[in-house]
């Protein structure tokens, strides 16, 4: 029997009224007496004008606060205490027959309010509001799309540019052969390893397609090469292969009916802290220059740590078996080590016993050493000018025993 509501839910409502009443007076009482740091009373402004006075708001203090980072100490507890599983509002950001519980709105400000008071209170507007909305003010709640589907996100201003704090752990060996549905019934009398790798390449497409892909387009590059072009590098369409930017697809099988584990609020499981991106074959001038803007193709080109110039949709590419160059057995998708292609996959085809048999890898180490100057831009881009590194030199000699 309860003649009250819980004690919790009246103290929260008269909490988040107390902020939102704090806003709005802390707005005005900014208007009303704006005195600067060295004590010079200065004229009342208007409280909806947010330009900011060099005296008042030095630089180091507009820039802190403006971007939330999750590898701060304090802010690294239980993901879901911030993020409530689900939103809100999932019914609304995906259209009726696509929508599905998910995490597709900003944490709230009872998150953050218990440490940040002060953040919260100072400024015009604070500059702490600005990391969620896009014209903060006491009495304005539009916000930026939140990070999650990215399929809006990216199309915002904030999107565009933004970097995430996570990678993802996806260990593929348990999942590469219960992701298609489509294995075949005579399992016993098929050699089991064969099965295996049959199977598992099928399902590789569920969530990798290649991006911008040529099809029957007779332009190859992405964009219009300029005219002295002659063996230089530009970018041509199906370089690169897409991997999942949300949850649709894991959240068909991890979700609160199927009780699968991790369940969708278990965000830890699946989303680790990022290392530093280690050193990629990527220039990004280079990709402004040739208009590459998208950010799900900037992202795949910025980790790439093998091979920048690498075409998956060329022809002789594409008909070998992913296998070939990955190894998704020892894949470790939160550890970019693991992700490099070993340069012995280009084995055969541009590593040859002499150069006369055409291996591209063979001629370049010739004309390196015939001319320290040269710059190796068959298979990269940044790494062209740099020392050849021992496994190339030894691929070159084992390939010709
Ligand atoms: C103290 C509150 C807080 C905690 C705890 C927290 N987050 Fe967040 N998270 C936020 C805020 C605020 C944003 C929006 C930041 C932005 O858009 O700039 C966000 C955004 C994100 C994003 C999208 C941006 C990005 O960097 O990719 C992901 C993914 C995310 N959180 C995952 C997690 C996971 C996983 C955990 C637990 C390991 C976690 N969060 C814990 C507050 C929190
Ligand atoms: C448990 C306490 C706690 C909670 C909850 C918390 N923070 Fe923090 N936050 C800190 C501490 C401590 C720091 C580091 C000291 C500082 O800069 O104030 C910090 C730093 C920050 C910074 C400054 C980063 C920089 O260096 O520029 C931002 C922005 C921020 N927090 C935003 C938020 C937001 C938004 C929320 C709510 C979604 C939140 N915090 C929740 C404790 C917390
Ligand atoms: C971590 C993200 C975040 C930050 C930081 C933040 N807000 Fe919000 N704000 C929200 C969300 C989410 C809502 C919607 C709350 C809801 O639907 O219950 C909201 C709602 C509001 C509303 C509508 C009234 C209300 O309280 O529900 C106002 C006004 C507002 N915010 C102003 C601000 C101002 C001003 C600041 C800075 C002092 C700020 N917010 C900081 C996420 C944020
Ligand atoms: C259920 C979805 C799913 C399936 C099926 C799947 N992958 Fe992945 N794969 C992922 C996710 C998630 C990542 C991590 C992406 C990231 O880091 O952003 C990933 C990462 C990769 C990477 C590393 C990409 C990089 O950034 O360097 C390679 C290579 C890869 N997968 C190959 C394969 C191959 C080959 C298959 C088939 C045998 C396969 N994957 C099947 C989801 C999948
Ligand atoms: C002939 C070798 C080769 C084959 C075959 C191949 N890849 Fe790749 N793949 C690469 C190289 C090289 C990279 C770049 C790795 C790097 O630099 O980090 C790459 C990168 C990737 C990435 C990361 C995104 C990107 O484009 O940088 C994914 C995902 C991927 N491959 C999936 C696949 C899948 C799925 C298949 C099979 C359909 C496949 N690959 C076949 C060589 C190959
Ligand atoms: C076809 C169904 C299916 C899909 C789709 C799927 N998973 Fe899984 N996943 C499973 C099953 C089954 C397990 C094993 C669960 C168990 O042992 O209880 C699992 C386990 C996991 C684990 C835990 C591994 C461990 O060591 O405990 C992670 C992390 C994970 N999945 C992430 C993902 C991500 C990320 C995606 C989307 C890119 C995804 N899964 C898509 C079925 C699926
Ligand atoms: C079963 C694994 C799984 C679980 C559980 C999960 N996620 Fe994700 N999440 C992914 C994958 C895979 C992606 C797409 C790859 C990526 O963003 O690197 C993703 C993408 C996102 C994005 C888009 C952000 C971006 O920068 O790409 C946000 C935000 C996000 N997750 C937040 C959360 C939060 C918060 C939780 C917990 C409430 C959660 N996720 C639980 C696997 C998971
Ligand atoms: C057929 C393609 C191909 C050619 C040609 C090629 N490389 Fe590489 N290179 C690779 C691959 C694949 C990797 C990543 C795997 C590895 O490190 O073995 C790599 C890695 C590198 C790295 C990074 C090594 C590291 O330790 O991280 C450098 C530097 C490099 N190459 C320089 C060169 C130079 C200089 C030349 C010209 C003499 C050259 N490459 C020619 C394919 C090639
Ligand atoms: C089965 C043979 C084969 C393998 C293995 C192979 N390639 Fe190729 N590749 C070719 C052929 C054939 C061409 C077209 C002729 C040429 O440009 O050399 C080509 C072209 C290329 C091109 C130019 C593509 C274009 O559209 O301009 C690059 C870059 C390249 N390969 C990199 C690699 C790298 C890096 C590897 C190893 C990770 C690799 N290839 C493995 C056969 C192969």
């Amino acid at each position: 029997m309860r003649f009250f509501p819980p004690t919790s839910r009246v103290t929260v409502k008269f909490v988040s009224i107390l902020i939102a009443l704090g806003i709005a007076v802390s707005f005005l009482l900014k208007a009303e007496s704006v005195m600067s740091s060295n004590g010079i009373q200065l004229p009342p402004r208007i409280v909806s004008t947010p330009t900011p006075s060099p005296v008042l708001r030095p630089q180091v203090r507009t820039r802190k606060y403006s971007e939330f980072p999750h590898s701060q100490k304090a802010h690294q507890m239980a993901c879901i205490s911030c993020h409530k599983f689900p939103s809100d509002n999932w019914k609304k950001v995906r259209s009726a027959d696509s929508a599905f519980p998910d995490i597709t709105d900003y944490p709230k400000h009872d998150s953050c309010i218990s440490c940040h008071k002060q953040q919260f209170f100072s400024g015009r507007p604070p500059a702490i509001c600005s990391i969620c909305h896009t014209n903060p003010g006491p009495r304005n709640s539009s916000r930026h799309p939140f990070a999650n589907p990215r399929e809006i996100f990216d199309r915002s201003p904030k999107g565009k540019i933004a970097e995430s704090d996570f990678s993802v752990a996806f260990p593929h060996s348990i999942h590469v052969d219960i992701v298609t549905g489509s294995r075949p019934s005579k399992a016993g009398i098929i050699n089991a390893s064969f099965l295996r790798t049959v199977v598992a390449e099928e399902s590789c497409v569920v969530c990798h397609k290649t991006l911008n892909s040529q099809g029957d387009s007779p332009d190859e590059y992405f964009s219009p090469p300029p005219k002295d072009i002659g063996d230089a590098f530009w970018l041509k369409k199906g370089t690169f292969k897409s991997s999942p930017i949300g949850h649709t697809t894991c959240f068909t099988c991890h979700n609160a009916d199927s009780g699968m584990t991790p369940a969708p609020s278990d965000c830890a499981t699946c989303h680790k802290l990022r290392e530093p991106i280690i050193q990629a074959d990527f220039d990004p001038k280079l990709a402004a220059k040739i208009g590459v803007t998208e950010r799900v193709m900037l992202d795949a080109w910025k980790t790439r740590t093998s091979a920048g110039t690498f075409r998956h949709e060329w022809m002789s590419h594409a008909e070998l078996s992913c296998s070939t160059c990955h190894d998704v057995s020892s894949l470790v998708t939160n550890d970019q080590n693991t992700k490099k292609v070993v340069v012995t996959s280009c084995n055969m085809c541009h590593i040859t016993p002499t150069t006369a048999d055409g291996g591209v890898l063979n001629y370049e180490i010739d004309q390196r050493k015939k001319n320290p100057g040269f710059q190796c831009v068959k298979c990269h881009i940044s790494f062209g000018g740099k020392p050849i590194p021992e496994a190339h030199i030894k691929a070159v000699a084992e390939a010709g025993k």
